[in-house]
Order: C-alpha cells, then sequence, then structure tokens
C-alpha cells in the first residue's frame, strides 16, 4: 500500500514536471517577435528583446541580457549599426531560415545573412544566451546541433562561456570582439580582440590596426604574457586545435553554471572579466588582462624586455645595445636595440633567458612533437631562425616554437615566466657566459605530473631499488614511459651535489646513453626522470641461459659496437669529458631493438682539459669491474673505464660473469680464462655455446676477444683509448699483442661483502645511483 502511493506520487511528480520543461521550451523559441515582447531562454538565465541602451535617446537594438539580475547587461546587439529610431521593429524568421529585423514600412535593417537554410526553421535562445537559427523539424536539440545560423559566431563586445574565439584556418573565418563605441553606443568601437592573423596562435588587441595588447603565445596551460589568467575555481579555459574542421580557438567553460561571469572588451580597450556578486548586487571585476605598463605592446622595441621592477622600465636584452641611445635618453624606447655583434649564422650559438613574455609569434614556426634538443638543431639550421623555446610547459616542457625575425614585445615575469633561447654571434656568448655560472639546464617536472605518472610511487611500479633510493617506472599523460629514480629522503645527498649532478648528465646525448628527461624538486622530494627502457639491463639477458639466446653474434656485436661509441663519446667527443667509473654489464640498458644504452653517472666524473688521471681516497664502484690501480690505489682515468669494458666485451662474448667464473681445470677469474684460451689459440671456445655455431663469423668474434684482452691489460699505457677500440673493431690495421690481464685469478679480487658494502656506499660526494639495478 505504502509503496504503491509513493509510486503514484512520484509519477504525478514526473509528469508535472516534463509538462513545465515543453512548455518552457517552447517559449524560448519564436517565429517572430516585436518591440515589446521579449523571449526568455528555458533556464531563464537570459533574455532576447529590443532595448535602448542608457543615454542613447530612442535608438532601439535587439539584443540580448542577463535575464535574473537587478543591472541590465546586454551581451549580445544584433543591429549594431543599424539601430531603430521607433518602437515599429519585428524581428522574424523568413521563410528559408533567415533572420530579419525590419521595420515599419518592412524594410530589412538587419538580417541573419545565412547561406544554409531550411524550410521550417525557427529561432530558439538556448541557456548559454546563443540565439540560434535551426531546423525546425529537428526536434532533438542534439549536443553538437549543427545550427543555420547562431549569435555566438558573431561576437560583440562579451566573451560568454562557450563562444569561440579564434579562426577557422582554411576558410580564414575569424572569431573576434569588437569594443562599443561608448556605453550609449553598440556600434564598433576602435577595438578589436582576436586571433593572431598568422604564426603560431596567441592573441592580440588592437586599436584600429595597431597592437596595444598580446597576450603571449599559448603554452599549453596558459597564454605566455598573462600567468595572471591562470587556473581558477570560477572558469575552466583552453586552446582547441581542432584538426578536422580546421579550427583552432580559445574558450571558457564555467565550473558552476550558476555563476554569471564574463569576458568583455570595454570601449577604453581593456579586456577585463567581471563576475557577478548576489550579495552586493553588481559586478565585480574579477581581473584586467593588462598588468601594467609593460603590457603596452612594444614598449621597449625590438630585442628590448620591459621589466616593471625597473626605473625605466626599458633594458635591452643581454648582448644588445639601444639603436638610438638619444632616444633611448629621453624614454623613447620605440626604436629597440641592435646586436653588438652581428650574426654569422655559421657557429652562432644560442643563450637563455628566463622568466620572460616570449615575443610576438607573428612570423614562427612550430611543431608538437619535437623535443627542445631537436628545436635547437632545427633553428641552428635555419639563419633567419632568431630564438626557439619549448611549445608547452607541462611535463617539464615539450615541443617547439621557433621565431623568425626581431623578436618584439618581451617583458619579465616575476611568476611563471618561460625559457627562450635566443640566437647570439658566437663571441657574443663567450663574452656573456664567461664569468657567470651556468643555468640549471635540465627540464624541471611538476612533482604532481610524476606522482600522477607513478601512480604516487605504487609498489607496483617499483622496479627496483639502491642506497639512493627507490627507482619507479611511470607513464607521462602523451603516453611516454619514464623511470623515476626517487632520491630516499634519509639520502645524504645534498641538493647542491644532485643539481651539479643532473647539470653533467644533462648536457650528455647520445644514442648509446640512456636519456635524462628532467628532475623534480619539490617538497624535499629530489627525483631524476630517465626515458624508460623496457628491455631492462645486459646482465639480465647474457647471463641467463634461455634469454641469452635472444642474442645472437651480429646482435652481441652490436652491442659491444654501441658501448664502445657510447664510452667513446663520453671520453673524447661529448662537450664535458666524463669517465663513468662505473661501467658494467647491469648498467647497459636496452631499448626495444636491443640497442646498448649506458646509464648510471652517478660515480662518474669530469675532467677538463689535458687532465686524464685523477685519485680518489673513496674507491666505489663494481668489482670485477674494476681496474688493478682503480681498485687497488683509487687512480682512474679513461684507462679504467677501458678495463671495464674489455671484462664487459669478454661476459658479452662467453654469457659468463667475470666475478663468479669458476672452471673445473683452474682457479682462474673469466680474464684468466680468456687469457689461457688465447695463449694456446683456442680462443673461440669462449664463445657463449647459446650463441649457436658454424654460421658465426669466427674472424669478429676473435677480433672481438682481442681487443678485450688489449683493454684488460694490466697496466693502463698498455690499453688502447676507446678510439682506438672503436677503429680496431671495424677491423682497421692490424692487432698488437696483449699482455697478461690485470686481475688473472679469483684470489685477486675481494670478497662479496665489501662489493656489497661498496656498491651500497653512500656519502655526501658518491652516490651510487643504479638505474633499473633490480637486486
Ligand atoms: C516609412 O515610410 C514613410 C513613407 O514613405 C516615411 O515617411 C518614413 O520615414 C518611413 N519610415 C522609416 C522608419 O523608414
Ligand atoms: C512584409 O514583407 C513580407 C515579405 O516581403 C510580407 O510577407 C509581409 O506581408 C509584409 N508585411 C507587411 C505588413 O507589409
Ligand atoms: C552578408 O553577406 C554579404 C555577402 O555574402 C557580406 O558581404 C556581408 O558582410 C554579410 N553581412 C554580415 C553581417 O555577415
Ligand atoms: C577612435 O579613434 C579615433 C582616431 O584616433 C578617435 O578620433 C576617436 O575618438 C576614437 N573613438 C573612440 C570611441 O574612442
Ligand atoms: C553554484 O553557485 C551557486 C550560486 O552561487 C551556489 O548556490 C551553489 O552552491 C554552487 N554550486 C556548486 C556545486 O558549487
Ligand atoms: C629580466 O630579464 C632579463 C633578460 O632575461 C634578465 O637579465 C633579468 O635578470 C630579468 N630581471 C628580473 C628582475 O627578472
Ligand atoms: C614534427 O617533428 C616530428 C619529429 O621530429 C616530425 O616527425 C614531423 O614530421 C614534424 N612535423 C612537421 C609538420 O614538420
Ligand atoms: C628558414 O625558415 C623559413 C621560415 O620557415 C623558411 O621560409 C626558409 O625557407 C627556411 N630556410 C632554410 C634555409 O631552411
Ligand atoms: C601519495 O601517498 C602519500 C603517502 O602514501 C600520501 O600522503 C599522499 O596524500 C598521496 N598523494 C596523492 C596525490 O595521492
Ligand atoms: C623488448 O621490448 C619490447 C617492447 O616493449 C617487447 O615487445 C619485447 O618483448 C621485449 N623483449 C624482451 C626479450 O623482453
Ligand atoms: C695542460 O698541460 C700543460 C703542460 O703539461 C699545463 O701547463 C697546462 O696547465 C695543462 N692545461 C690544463 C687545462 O690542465
Amino acid at each position: 500500500m505504502m509503496c504503491g502511493l509513493q509510486l503514484f506520487c512520484c509519477s504525478l511528480l514526473l509528469i508535472i514536471a516534463a509538462t513545465l520543461a515543453t512548455a518552457e521550451a517552447s517559449t524560448s523559441t519564436f517565429q517572430s517577435i516585436k518591440d515589446g515582447e521579449t523571449i526568455v531562454s528555458t533556464d531563464g538565465t537570459f533574455e532576447l528583446g529590443f532595448f535602448t541602451p542608457a543615454g542613447a535617446s530612442g535608438n532601439r537594438y535587439i539584443g540580448i541580457w542577463y535575464k535574473k539580475i537587478s543591472v541590465t547587461t546586454v551581451v549580445w546587439v544584433a543591429n549594431r549599426e543599424t539601430p531603430l529610431t521607433d518602437s515599429s521593429g519585428i524581428l522574424r524568421i523568413t521563410d528559408p531560415g533567415i533572420l530579419v529585423l525590419v521595420n515599419q514600412n518592412n524594410t530589412t535593417v538587419w538580417s541573419s545573412n545565412t547561406s544554409t537554410t531550411a524550410p521550417n526553421a525557427v529561432a530558439q535562445l538556448l541557456d548559454s544566451g546563443n540565439l540560434v537559427v535551426k531546423d525546425g523539424s529537428d526536434k532533438v536539440d542534439a549536443e553538437d546541433e549543427k545550427y543555420l545560423w547562431q549569435s555566438f559566431d558573431y561576437p560583440g563586445d562579451t566573451l560568454l562561456a562557450g563562444m569561440k574565439l579564434g579562426r577557422n584556418t582554411v576558410t580564414g573565418f575569424n572569431w573576434h570582439l569588437t569594443s562599443w563605441r561608448s556605453p550609449s553606443d553598440p556600434s564598433q568601437g576602435n577595438f578589436t580582440f582576436q586571433h593572431g592573423p598568422r604564426g603560431y596562435a596567441e592573441q592580440v588587441l588592437r586599436e584600429g590596426s595597431d597592437i596595444t595588447f598580446r597576450t603571449g603565445p599559448w603554452n599549453g596551460i596558459r597564454f605566455s604574457g598573462t600567468p595572471h589568467l591562470g587556473p581558477n575555481y570560477v572558469y575552466t579555459y583552453q586552446l582547441v586545435f581542432d584538426d578536422h574542421d580546421h579550427e583552432e580557438y580559445y574558450s571558457y567553460k564555467l565550473l558552476n553554471s550558476s555563476v554569471l561571469s564574463r569576458l568583455v572588451l570595454t570601449q577604453d580597450g581593456l579586456l577585463q572579466r567581471y563576475t557577478w556578486i548576489d550579495r552586493t548586487q553588481s559586478w565585480f571585476l574579477y581581473l584586467t588582462a593588462q598588468m601594467d605598463n609593460c603590457d603596452n605592446y612594444a614598449l621597449c622595441g625590438a630585442y628590448g624586455a620591459c621589466n616593471i621592477e625597473n626605473s625605466p622600465v626599458c633594458g635591452c636584452l643581454k648582448g644588445f645595445v639601444p639603436k638610438f641611445p638619444k632616444d633611448w635618453d629621453t624614454m623613447d624606447w620605440s626604436n629597440g636595440c641592435v646586436r653588438k655583434t652581428p650574426l654569422a649564422c655559421n657557429g652562432d650559438k644560442f643563450l637563455k633567458y628566463s622568466g620572460v613574455k616570449f615575443p610576438n609569434t607573428e612570423q614562427s614556426w612550430f611543431n608538437k612533437s619535437m623535443n627542445l634538443k631537436e628545436c635547437e638543431m632545427e633553428c641552428t639550421r635555419n639563419c633567419s631562425c632568431t630564438a626557439y623555446s619549448n611549445l608547452y610547459i607541462s611535463e617539464g616542457g615539450t615541443g617547439c616554437l621557433m621565431w623568425f625575425g626581431d623578436l618584439i614585445d618581451m617583458r619579465n615575469l616575476t611568476e611563471n615566466g618561460q625559457d627562450i633561447y635566443i640566437r647570439m654571434a658566437a663571441s657574443e656568448q663567450g663574452k656573456l657566459t664567461h664569468s657567470k655560472k651556468e643555468d640549471l639546464e635540465l627540464p624541471l617536472f611538476d612533482l604532481a605530473t610524476i606522482v600522477s605518472a607513478t601512480s604516487n610511487f605504487s609498489n607496483d611500479n617499483k622496479l627496483g631499488e639502491g642506497g639512493f633510493g627507490c627507482v619507479f617506472k611511470g607513464m607521462l599523460r602523451n603516453g611516454q614511459e619514464i623511470a623515476v629514480k626517487r632520491l630516499s629522503k634519509h639520502s645524504s645527498q645534498g641538493v647542491n651535489e644532485f643539481k651539479n649532478e643532473v647539470t653533467h648528465i644533462a648536457k650528455l646525448q647520445h644514442r648509446n646513453l640512456v636519456k635524462l628527461l628532467g628532475c623534480c624538486i619539490q617538497a624535499d622530494e629530489m627525483m631524476l626522470i630517465y626515458e624508460c627502457m623496457p628491455n631492462k639491463s645486459l646482465d639480465f639477458f647474457i647471463f641467463d641461459q634461455r634469454k641469452s639466446m635472444l642474442l645472437d653474434w651480429p646482435k652481441r656485436f652490436d652491442i659491444i659496437n654501441g658501448i664502445a661509441r657510447g664510452l667513446l663519446y663520453l671520453h673524447q667527443d661529448s662537450r664535458l669529458r666524463v669517465i663513468h667509473r662505473d661501467l658494467k654489464a647491469g648498467n647497459i640498458l636496452l631499448d626495444n631493438e636491443f640497442n646498448p644504452k649506458i646509464s648510471d653517472f652517478g660515480l662518474a666524473r669530469s675532467f677538463g682539459g689535458n687532465e686524464t688521471v685523477a685519485e680518489t681516497m673513496r674507491v666505489v664502484g663494481t668489482y670485477g669491474y674494476m681496474s688493478p690501480e682503480y681498485a687497488s690505489d683509487g687512480f682512474y682515468s679513461t684507462k679504467s673505464d677501458v678495463f671495464s669494458f674489455g671484462v664487459s666485451v669478454l661476459e658479452i662474448i662467453s654469457g659468463k660473469r667475470n666475478r663468479g667464473f669458476s672452471h673445473p681445470d683452474h682457479d682462474l677469474n673469466l680474464l684468466g680464462h680468456a687469457w689461457n684460451l688465447y695463449t694456446e689459440g683456442r680462443s673461440i671456445e669462449l664463445l657463449d655455446t647459446s650463441v649457436g655455431d658454424s654460421t658465426n663469423p669466427s674472424e669478429e668474434v676473435l677480433r672481438s676477444i682481442h681487443v678485450g684482452l688489449l683493454c684488460v691489460q694490466k697496466d693502463p699505457e698498455d690499453r688502447p683509448s676507446m678510439s682506438d677500440v672503436v677503429r680496431m673493431l671495424s677491423g682497421e690495421g692490424a692487432l698488437s699483442q696483449p699482455e697478461k690481464p690485470g686481475f688473472y685469478s679469483k684470489s685477486s679480487d675481494r670478497s662479496e661483502n665489501q662489493v656489497n658494502h661498496l656498491s651500497r656506499a653512500c656519502s655526501a660526494n658518491e652516490v651510487s645511483f643504479t638505474l633499473l639495478d633490480a637486486r
């Protein structure tokens, strides 16, 4: 009984609600309205009708305004340029679906001017404030309904939520704002606000044809020059690149649709957002896009930068001087600055400027998938490219934006500025960086990005653990897989050492080195973010009987050559010249095609000039791979890396670990065993049986063993350099006879305990980072 009653009540309510909805919906559509009548949107937010602006004696306009508030606020006007002079006007839908406004003599004073028409067309005022003309036979209000015409395509001075501000890149159609002439005159004033017609997306405000303000280019989250327009709790916004419809536009959405908020281009050329406050019954000025004097377009001219905290506000970029110093002295900065040293194109370098609003992108080019390095290369190649930067700021910076021609309208931003790299003559670059400490060039990742990429460092994502902390795998929102080394909070490595180390690794770029994508230093967290190598490390394969079968001889030879090239780059060709100090199979990562990449630069040291040997009191590394002079006396040099390389080569060929190698006939380690076979002319027996036989080019195998033995000779002086190694592996020239290896027998190794102790050694200066080394 109870149950039945409830059901009855519910259905009754539903019927009433449904009736009300249809009744209201029908009132928002119309065929024609006369002056004096109005149309209200279904939810009652907006109203359409005839009005006279305050102080505009007698002129009648068709417009849309907020219905529910006490202050009449018109957001759109149809006949802006053609007011009626009496109240005889009628707005109606003509037969083929055109909206016309006629006067008492039945003359059209305004029309919707559509080319697509339909016989049963009706007009409707939507809850968004959009006045649309649609095919009347369409009963359903589909979300993506194509309208015959809509007022949202022809904004006035007001941008409502859901309106577009942008362009169609094929038809050239442009959604833009135009100011009113005065509060009493809605006809077009002197100011427009629109998407730049060319180059990468940004928005410009013009007075007539002169630019007065730019937002700066879109950086994936906001416009470069308007950090104060960033995400907030009233509305969200985005820049849409709709490749299907060839549209590129800005639009915003209110987070709470019952909050009233609008963006207006005022008749004085200010771009302002207002939000309605019920309590005070008034519009609250939420923000003005133009922050200060520095937002006056090109105030400081080409290559000038405006800094509101300085007096005078204008200055030249480093390496530039005022074009006309006299004008500059009288605070006329409009002619800007010129280079102290002209560009030569060849050999030009790029100088980083941080914390700026990006210059005008009218002459620009962009690519969303290139990274900063590729961007630099592309810009270097084209002499008319004057600057480059990341396109988007998210995820440590992605994409490529390049400028051509003069750089105009830059300013300093105290918060949320961006980094730009400006082309400078090589000699100028030298002068500028000579005394100056180089910045941390590595992209900084946001902690929230890393937290979300690794599911908040979940155990499922953990790849390994070492003395420094843990390694997690993760995936960025763009689908890129990463490995994150998270320093333990108890690690004694300080921020400065961490940064110092990070800068060193960041500058190394080679296909046989694992790539560091960035770091994260935030809220007492310190992390390194690497590209992820899905196929783990070399030791995972070569020392496993079954998995080692995946590596045939040609693959192993490729791996040997790859490691050699990577190490050659470290020793000789990289800007820094680096000694790795911990080369081993576990530090060679493999990509999808089993290309080797050297990782783990935690122990690496760079050496300058002609210094090639150094000494340390603290020997860290991995026994079995360490050269005698390093393990016993702490001397390290490129030749100690060569020793480790030789050990790795013999391991790759034999599939056996140097340490822990055992043989029934003797007590030698792998090096000693290889040496014995070599002296007896039986080197080929060293080859891993899982490589298979007969088909292997034994000449290549024998040469590799020979090179390996040359690398592990006791005296560092006897060992070849990595450039010799690369040459020898390629079969060039005769090979000399190797001397007996250093660390020949097992007894020359140390105890297992010490290995563990040392490989996890952790002090302020030297921490063994062992990426992906899941022990
Ligand atoms: C309508 O026509 C009459 C007679 O031609 C003319 O006097 C009047 O000015 C016209 N009104 C408008 C609004 O054009
Ligand atoms: C006005 O013009 C339309 C179309 O030309 C016509 O259908 C309508 O009857 C006219 N109205 C008057 C009052 O003349
Ligand atoms: C109406 O169409 C004509 C011709 O296509 C065009 O020149 C004019 O600018 C259009 N007017 C409006 C208000 O769109
Ligand atoms: C528009 O610009 C012109 C020329 O500078 C000026 O005379 C006029 O007063 C301006 N109009 C408004 C509404 O500011
Ligand atoms: C939306 O705003 C209205 C009016 O300010 C308020 O009453 C309501 O609680 C808000 N809704 C949400 C979900 O915040
Ligand atoms: C302003 O920018 C210039 C050029 O990048 C830079 O040298 C200067 O330090 C910046 N000043 C401030 C206060 O950020
Ligand atoms: C953008 O860069 C990517 C990667 O370098 C390249 O594959 C692509 O062709 C580039 N796109 C354009 C339009 O140049
Ligand atoms: C440099 O870039 C500009 C603009 O994209 C292009 O027009 C020009 O052809 C390029 N020059 C070279 C040498 O690639
Ligand atoms: C991540 O985990 C930590 C500790 O387990 C917790 O305090 C924190 O709130 C989590 N953060 C997020 C964003 O889930
Ligand atoms: C290597 O990585 C690729 C891509 O992740 C995967 O498909 C393949 O199975 C991996 N190979 C091995 C042997 O793990
Ligand atoms: C290089 O060696 C020479 C002579 O051995 C020495 O005078 C010079 O200072 C060294 N240069 C550097 C940068 O170490």
